[in-house]
Formats: structure tokens, sequence, C-alpha cells
């Protein structure tokens, strides 16, 4: 006997809809995950968390991630989420840009830290609206090729593939090809090679609660790595309601002071922006973008970048050449494992992954007050000032 459609569909609700939102569970998305277990964190405290970590490790969706990957494989795929990542944001017409401990990543190298597992990134308010109305739960598949990985033995083949299909497609960009890396767990190259990539863009309902007291819900959105559980967090800095930013103004004119040249260009006031973590910026510090490179992928970094990283970090994270065990190489400008007692940095967690932690102070409420000259140290922005060009900075400068 059979049940009534009816029926079903009720028996389906009642197990997919939980009381509280809550990310999509593992119902939806049969076919996409290979677990046949949940394992993200399930805190009765925070009902009103959307997105859930992994239990094995807060940088993992525990939807997707069965284990904590080793530190080369990991780098791997966290690159690959950036090509994709940037390559749809462009598609989806959303300007995006890269923050927090990724853009000291970034300052340094032009790199991922190799201690390393998460990547920040921020939209504007249009952005996260387009993203919220029209790409929530959408699926995203990459061709190795799309990926711009290439096969040495079958290099011919990719080429040309590339070639044909920005000859159909037009514009469309090339990407840096990637050889495979050392290092790689067995199996990976050749499984992406053969099956590319699913990433999953979920976009948290609460984007639209722009209220710094929903602490559970500061990441607005994710790109998901479906095979690794990797994933970008996407967060969206919002304009300062004007009554709270009149308060404020006088601390912005140090800031503002600061940054001179544009001063006199710019007629708009600069205006103060949050993000629902509490950080707080000026337009000016954001905009204009500048367009440079991560780990061979173009992305854009804040305006002032230096003076972002000194406010969240401190002076030291943009001097110290010693960091999480590694040490930085200024002529192959690379961070390097300085200690290595037998392969301990490999094992994934034995490190502090948060990207700059070390750095962290306290408040997270940053500052407005001049970096220049504080502590000896030489801070200054070291590239043009039209933000149109496509630059690197120089780091270790101090
Ligand atoms: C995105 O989709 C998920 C799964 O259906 C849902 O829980 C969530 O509320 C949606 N987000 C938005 C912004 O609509």
């Amino acid at each position: 006997m059979q049940l009534p459609l009816e029926l079903l569909l009720m028996a389906c609700s009642a197990i997919a809809a939980p009381l509280t939102p809550r990310s999509a569970t593992l119902l939806h998305l049969q076919g996409l995950t290979a677990l046949s277990r949940d394992l993200s964190t399930t805190d009765i405290r925070f009902p009103e968390k959307y997105f859930h970590e992994s239990i094995n490790h807060p940088h993992y969706d525990g939807r997707f991630a069965d284990s904590v990957l080793p530190r080369k494989t990991r780098l791997f795929h966290m690159r690959l989420l950036l090509r994709s990542y940037m390559a749809t944001m462009e598609r989806a017409g959303v300007r995006t840009w890269v923050m927090h401990g990724s853009l000291l990543g970034w300052w340094w190298n032009q790199g991922i830290f190799p201690w390393d597992s998460d990547l920040d990134f921020c939209v504007e308010e249009t952005g996260i609206a387009e993203l919220g109305a029209w790409w929530n739960m959408t699926v995203h598949s990459f061709s190795a090729a799309d990926l711009g990985l290439e096969d040495p033995s079958k290099a011919d083949t990719y080429v040309w593939d590339r070639r044909r299909r920005s000859k159909n497609r037009g514009q469309e960009e090339e990407v840096e090809v990637m050889r495979e890396p050392e290092g790689l767990k067995s199996g990976v190259w050749e499984t992406v090679m053969e099956e590319g990539k699913k990433y999953l863009l979920e976009v948290n309902p609460h984007y639209t609660d722009i209220s710094t007291s929903d602490t559970h819900n500061v990441i607005d959105a994710r790109w998901i790595d479906t095979h690794t559980g990797l994933f970008i967090d996407i967060t969206t800095v919002h304009p300062v309601p004007s009554s709270a930013s009149a308060k404020s103004q006088e601390k912005h004119q140090i800031f503002l002071g600061q940054d001179e040249g544009r001063e006199e260009r710019g007629s708009e006031r600069a205006r103060e922006m949050f993000t629902k973590d509490t950080h707080l910026y000026t337009t000016s510090s954001l905009f204009p973008l500048r367009e440079s490179t991560l780990e061979g992928t173009r992305v854009f970094v804040p305006y002032a970048y230096e003076q972002l990283l000194l406010e969240e970090y401190g002076p030291q994270a943009l001097t110290d050449t010693w960091f999480n065990s590694h040490m930085f190489e200024k002529e192959r400008k690379e961070w390097t494992v300085a200690l290595d007692a037998a392969g301990s940095n490999d094992k994934g967690r034995g490190d502090r992954e948060d990207a700059a932690g070390r750095f962290k102070k306290g408040g997270k409420k940053p500052k407005w007050k001049s970096p220049k000259g504080e502590d000896g140290v030489k801070v200054e922005d070291n590239v043009d000032k039209t933000g149109e060009k496509a630059y690197t900075p120089v780091p270790g400068s101090g």
C-alpha cells in the first residue's frame, strides 16, 4: 500500500524544517554531499545561529567534510575555492574584496598563509541582496579546465579547450595555469582532473537583520567546497545610520587627514561603514578597491589596506617575520616551516590556524588614530594613489 502523497510531503517537511532557521540539512543536499551523517555542531544554546561548522574543525562545513585535510592538500583546495569564487562573483556582478586574515596573507606575499584554513571576503549591501534574492543554494560546477588546472601529459588538449572557450564566449578570461602541486594526498589531483569541483553558495536569511546584537549570524553567506567542506566567509559592510555616524565624526577627521591626496580630490564625504561583527570602516578606507592577485587569482583589496591591517592587528603583524612557527623568507617571498619536529606542522590543527590570531587586538572596535611613526614603524601607502592599477605591496618594510 502506498501512502497518500500529501502525507509523504508532510512527513518530509517535518523532518526538513527545524523549528528555528538553520542551514540547509542533509536532506536538502542529497546528491551533493557524500556524507550520510551530518557532522555539524549542534549548540542548543544558540538556536538562532544559521551556519554551523564541523564538529572536527571550525573552518570546515560539517555537512560536507568528513575529515580535516593535511596542509598542502588544504591549500590546493583553498586556491580552487578562490578561483571559483571570484569567477562566480564576477558573473553575478557582485563586487567583493579580501579582508581580515586573508588580507594580511595577501599583504605579505599575495598568498594564503600556509597555516590558514579559511578565507574572508566582504560585499556591499547591494551585493548580498543580489546573492540572497537570486543565488541562494545555487550549485556551481567547474571543470578542471575552468579552474585552470593542467595535466602536463595532456597539456595540448587543455590549451586548445581553453582557446576554444575563450573564442566562443568572447571575453572569458584565461585563468593562470596550475600544475599539480607537490605533496597532495594521493588521488586528490586525479579526482579533480576527472570530475572537476562543485561549489554551493548559501545565503544566511539573517542577512537582512543588520543588528550587531545578532552575534551568531555575522557571516552573511558562504561559498562552500562540496568535496571538502572548506569555505569562504562572506560578510556585508553596511553604511552606519547617519544619526549614529554624527557622533563619531570627529574621530575620523584624523584618519581622513592622513589620506591627503584624495581628500582634495574627492568632494563626496567619507561615510562610516560597519560589519555585524562590529568592525568599523570609512568608505574612503575601502574604496576605490585596488586590483591585485591572491594565489594567482585576480582579486580586489580595500584602498587603505595598510591602515585597516594596522587597526585590526597592530604594527607587529606587518613587520614580524616569525609567525606560527613559520619564517618569512624575504628573497623567496615565502613562509617556510621553521620548526619541523617530525612534520608536526602538517597535522592541521597543531598551530593556531586563525590567520593572525597572534596579533589580534583585544577590542574589535577600531581606534582611529594615526599609525604613522607609532612604535617606530614606518607605515606608508607604498603604492600609487589612483587605485586603478594592479600592484603588489612591499612587506616587511618596517
Ligand atoms: C537559502 O536557502 C536555505 C535552504 O532552503 C534557506 O534555509 C535560507 O533561508 C535561504 N536564505 C535566504 C537568504 O533566503
